[in-house]
């Protein structure tokens, strides 16, 4: 899960290379690289590290020209290094390559070229496609990368640039996320993983699918697809701006992120509740009440943080509409073929719309019949339109590896969903929907209150509990993705020893871990499972577990179970889950920033997960 990005124009093509990269490098960040056409040469200086490295490497030694590719790397095959670094030459350095995917023939055919002659530099997969290109190449570019990608299995998105073709870049895409971004002004285009590296230049994009190849000049771009049959293409307009994408000011993403949840909130539900009723408009489902009323059964396919704002609506699913909701992670679904058929819908939950595991089993579930809603955050991702129908999120771009603000507009989408699945099913009646709507909307506005009365009170208990090194998150019900998301935010940032369970299971293994030493994050809502959390809590501080509860406005009960309580604004409890997640994560934030971690770009993980 790497980031690819290519320039041909007049500006400066490592200045351009650099400043798309630094806003790719969320998606990996362990080594960097630029190879640029200089005097029909093509020069590659690469580094281990962040993208601040290699700016480093070019200030002693910077490549002029107007066409580039330039690469920053999550390392599948091959540790960390500047060998294994891209871009990747050919023998000759005619041709060089970015890659982001997975070659999984690649020993097959390092192999067999090594045996006709080519000398390998690196440990990578990647540096086969260079090699490959190399092999095919007969005096064009285009021609040898469609032959070379011929013999490759597995996922890229790859782009190429030879000395031999100067004024050309060569792309392609199986799988991992491309988009080429047009220029504003003529004579210039530039190609990328995702829109966020092109959006400080161009908001015009043409969006690439599966098995397309792209030709770029900096006059031209000619989509293809890998047989080489031209294909029309829609100039699609980005959303967002290159504003959006930048700290303001900020620490860190992940802190400006959970600030900006109140108006993510406010974004996703825009103008879906209306009306005095209110009313809830969503006819972007694609989904028809006909068929919405025959669905039998419903599958959540998601991954980390994404699978517990599927929990969310699994709970309010079932509890207000009685379907059955089968929530399980993407990369183990690939494998219960027989959950879906034609009567299971599939709902794909991604905030980056490329997680690799959720789009194979999104396709499997293809294949067995179901039908598919995404809900995701980024406009034209492959999630979105591998869907028959795309409840977007609208939280703005979500650069923080650790997700938040895309986590409570997830939960807060599929309440929307489950809102309209039950009023058309009739198992929600006008009244209690109108009721639960007036609650949804209440939420931007009830996270902003908790934002400006707790963040304090958060931000001193991290420092109460600094040296805590073992957390159990427990919840029930509702509150049950709260507790494996809120051990998900300090596993992932702060890197703490940390646990999600659900809070009846504590008796059945996990109690046996509370000692003193021993922190317990609760979310205690009152609600149907309140006197039950309440019990949970005597069982552990009867064993000397200090206990913080997350609990609502009002309830003076919880003090005396807790050794400290968060508040959030009361909300009917199946709408809870959308504010009790906020503490959580802005609790893990305070902890890491204490221990001073990388919290926007935490060790070994990247933001979106390409490869599975
Ligand atoms: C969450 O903080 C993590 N970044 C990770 O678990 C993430 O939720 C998961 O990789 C799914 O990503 P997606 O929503 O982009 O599909």
């Amino acid at each position: 899960m790497c980031g690819i990005m290519g320039y041909l124009g007049g500006r400066d093509t490592v200045e351009v290379l650099l400043e798309g990269l630094r806003r790719l490098e969320y998606r990996g960040y362990d080594s960097a690289g630029v190879a640029v056409l200089v005097d029909g040469k093509v020069e590659v200086v690469k580094a281990k590290g962040k993208i601040s490295v290699l700016a480093e490497v070019l200030k002693k030694g910077k490549p002029e020209g107007s066409v580039g590719i330039g690469h920053t790397r999550w390392a599948t095959h091959g540790p960390p290094s500047t060998k294994n670094a891209h871009p990747h030459p050919d023998c000759e350095g005619h041709i060089a390559v970015v890659h982001n995917g997975i070659v999984e023939n690649y020993l097959e055919l390092r192999e067999k070229l090594q045996a006709e002659g080519h000398t390998f530099r690196s440990e990578t997969d990647t540096e086969t496609l260079a090699h490959l290109f190399e092999k095919y190449y007969d005096g064009n570019l285009e021609k040898a990368v469609r032959r070379g990608l011929k013999d490759v299995k597995g996922s890229y998105a790859v782009v190429a640039v030879s000395d031999r073709d100067p004024g050309v870049l060569v792309a392609a895409r199986q799988y991992s996320p491309l988009i080429v971004g047009l220029g504003e002004k003529t004579g210039e285009n530039f190609v990328a993983s995702d829109p966020s590296a092109i959006l400080p230049f161009t908001r015009k994009a043409y969006l690439i699918d599966n098995g397309e190849m792209v030709v770029l000049t900096k006059d031209r771009v000619e989509v293809k697809t890998l047989a080489g049959k031209a294909v029309k293409k829609r100039v699609f307009h980005i959303e967002w701006d290159a504003e959006m994408a930048e700290k303001g000011g900020h620490k860190h993403f992940m802190i400006k992120e959970i600030l900006e949840q109140p108006h993510a909130l406010r974004q996703t539900i825009g103008e879906r509740i209306s009306g005095r009723g209110p009313e809830l408009h969503l006819e972007e489902l694609h989904l028809t009440d006909a068929y919405l009323r025959r669905v039998k059964k419903i599958v959540i396919i998601a991954c980390g943080t994404a699978s517990y704002a599927g929990m969310a609506g699994q709970y309010a699913v079932e509890k207000l509409c009685g379907v059955p909701v089968i929530v399980d992670v993407a990369s183990e679904l690939q494998y219960r073929e027989c959950v879906f058929d034609k009567d299971t819908l599939g709902i794909a939950i991604s905030q980056s719309g490329e997680t690799a595991d959720t789009l194979q089993a999104m396709r499997m579930a293809r294949r067995r019949g179901a039908k598919l809603l995404a809900v995701t955050n980024v406009i034209g991702s492959t999630v979105a339109r591998d869907a028959d129908g795309v409840l977007y999120i609208h939280a703005g771009p979500e650069i923080g590896v650790a997700s938040t603000k895309a986590y409570t507009s997830q939960v807060l989408a599929m309440l929307l969903f489950c809102v309209h699945l039950g009023v058309v099913r009739g198992a929600i009646k006008p009244a209690a929907a109108r009721r639960l709507l007036r609650g949804i909307k209440r939420l931007p506005d009830q996270a902003q209150e908790f934002l400006d009365g707790q963040a304090g009170h958060v931000e001193r208990l991290a420092k109460k509990y600094k040296n805590v090194m073992r957390y159990l998150y427990l919840g029930r019900g509702a509150h049950y993705c709260t507790a494996m998301e809120g051990a998900l935010k300090i596993k992932e940032i702060a890197y703490l020893d940390a646990e999600g369970y659900a809070a009846g299971e504590m008796k059945h293994g996990p109690l046996a871990l509370v000692t003193d030493e021993v922190a317990i994050m609760s979310a205690v809502i009152e609600g149907p499972h309140y006197q039950k959390s309440i019990g949970n809590l005597q069982e552990i501080r009867a064993r000397a577990g200090k206990v913080i509860a997350v609990a609502n406005e009002g309830d003076e009960e919880i003090q005396k179970y807790a050794d400290d309580v968060i508040r959030i604004p009361k909300t009917e409890e199946a709408l809870s889950s959308v504010l009790a997640g906020i503490p959580m994560q802005l609790y893990a934030y305070h902890v890491a920033d204490l221990w001073d971690r990388e919290i926007d770009q935490p060790r070994n993980l990247a933001k979106s997960v390409t490869v599975e």
